[in-house]
């Protein structure tokens, strides 16, 4: 059989990291991080520079109904395109390559080709995917799951964003409530190549993880409410104290998953009392839980187990607890022969390569829902991200921009 067309290509590695450092400065903050919540001002900066990328590639550019970007290089032979992509918002005290990465590496990809003259079978496609962290209107991965019909964009509009901004008010405010339809373009496959954000790679001297699945995802959001009281005054029998409740609630999770132990992981990133003062006893917090497990059923009885607590305090400290789902996806597995695809490529190109399943949710798993799809991971420095001091090696970043050039153009060439 002869050799694919694009054998012996490699991506340009310079033009990738020159491009991440530049998209890392719209939105920059204090220590090298990164800070463009969805469908801020900072976004559109962000995607009116990767459009301006994209167009100057000659590609053919969609916008859709809840601002996902996809640009589109023709096949040869047409059908289903081969999609890759991510998404360029990020959290507000983000780094510069979670969810970047894989967007301009998959342009980056693209680009090569054309500078070869090389075509593929397929069409070759890259998105970024509109309000993949949910900080500012949940849920995450909304663009993403828009796109795969999970959600319609007339729902999407209406969500109400933590600052009280309406989400369709702002996609129309930054220009990108576009005309395209969703759910999108079913593709023949997706890939994401993305950075791990956790420190398995890296601890295990692995260049490349082949990544199984997401884990199951749930984000509550509770309403505490006590009454507001004198701190000096009020005996402690007396009282009803939002911000003791918070703080239980925040050490029971805590718990909680050391109980459970294995991938069980939860967080509370989110208090805010009210009326926050030094000399009165809080009337009201709100709080967010983030519980993550790769077994759904082992998540279901976490969920119960943290649910039975809040009944129990709220009794116990005569405060009320409404909570409010604002996030819950199930795990994903991704496609076995997108797995094996990964695994082979990385080890045809010399690199170490592990299956893992994804601790972080990604666009993939939306798009695993209407395709085969997969991610490529690659090390996270310190395994830290969301976090300003976000960093993979440059030499980690080209190689696993080659896999992904490799594993999109085979899918590429598939019948
Ligand atoms: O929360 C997540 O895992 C993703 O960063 N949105
Ligand atoms: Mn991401
Ligand atoms: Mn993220």
């Amino acid at each position: 059989m002869s050799a694919p067309p694009w054998e012996g290509l490699a991506i340009n590695g310079e033009r990738l990291l020159r491009r991440l450092r530049e998209l890392g400065q719209i939105g920059a903050i204090d220590n090298g991080g990164c800070a463009r919540v969805a469908l801020t001002d900072a976004d559109r900066a962000g995607r009116d520079l990767v459009l301006l990328w994209m167009r100057d590639l000659g590609l053919d550019i969609t916008i859709d109904t809840i601002g996902n970007v996809v640009a589109t290089r023709p096949g040869h032979r047409g059908g289903a395109p081969v999609l890759c992509g991510s998404h360029i918002d990020t959290v507000a005290t983000g780094g510069i390559y979670d969810g970047n990465y894989g967007v301009l590496a998959g342009l980056e990809v693209i680009e090569t080709l054309i500078d070869a003259g090389v075509s593929t079978a397929r069409p070759l496609a890259v998105a970024f995917f509109t309000n993949e962290e949910g900080v500012r209107f949940a849920p995450d991965m909304m663009g993403s799951l828009v796109y795969a019909g999970g959600l319609t964009a007339e729902v999407a509009h209406d969500v109400v964003g933590a600052d009280g901004a309406r989400l369709g008010d702002e996609l129309a405010r930054i220009g990108y409530l576009g005309p395209t339809p969703c759910p999108g373009v079913v593709p023949h496959a997706y890939v994401e190549l993305h950075i791990e954000q956790g420190p398995i790679l890296e601890r295990t001297t692995t260049a490349i993880g082949a990544v199984t699945g997401v884990q199951g995802i749930s984000w509550q959001e509770l309403t505490i409410t006590g009454q507001s009281n004198h701190a000096g005054t009020t005996p402690m029998a007396f009282r009803h104290d939002a911000a003791y409740a918070a703080a239980a609630v925040t050490t029971f999770v805590r718990q909680l998953a050391q109980d459970i132990g294995g991938h069980q992981v939860a967080t509370v990133g989110q208090i805010d009392l009210h009326p926050n003062l030094v000399n009165v006893v809080a009337a009201r917090a709100t709080m967010t839980v983030d519980l993550r497990n790769t077994d759904e059923g082992i998540l279901q009885s976490a969920e119960a187990r943290l649910f039975s607590f809040l009944d129990e305090l709220a009794s116990e400290e005569g405060v009320t607890i409404d909570r409010r789902t604002l996030v819950r996806f199930e795990p994903v597995d991704f496609d076995p022969r997108v797995i094996d695809l990964v695994e082979r490529v990385a080890t045809d190109l010399g690199h170490t390569v592990a299956r893992m399943p994804s601790g972080a949710g990604h666009d993939a798993q939306m798009l695993a829902r209407v395709c085969p799809a997969g991610m490529v991971f690659v090390p996270s420095v310190k395994g830290i991200s969301h976090n300003p001091a976000e960093f993979s090696h440059p030499t980690d970043l080209v190689a696993g921009a080659d896999v992904l050039f490799r594993v999109l153009l085979t899918l590429a060439e598939e019948a």
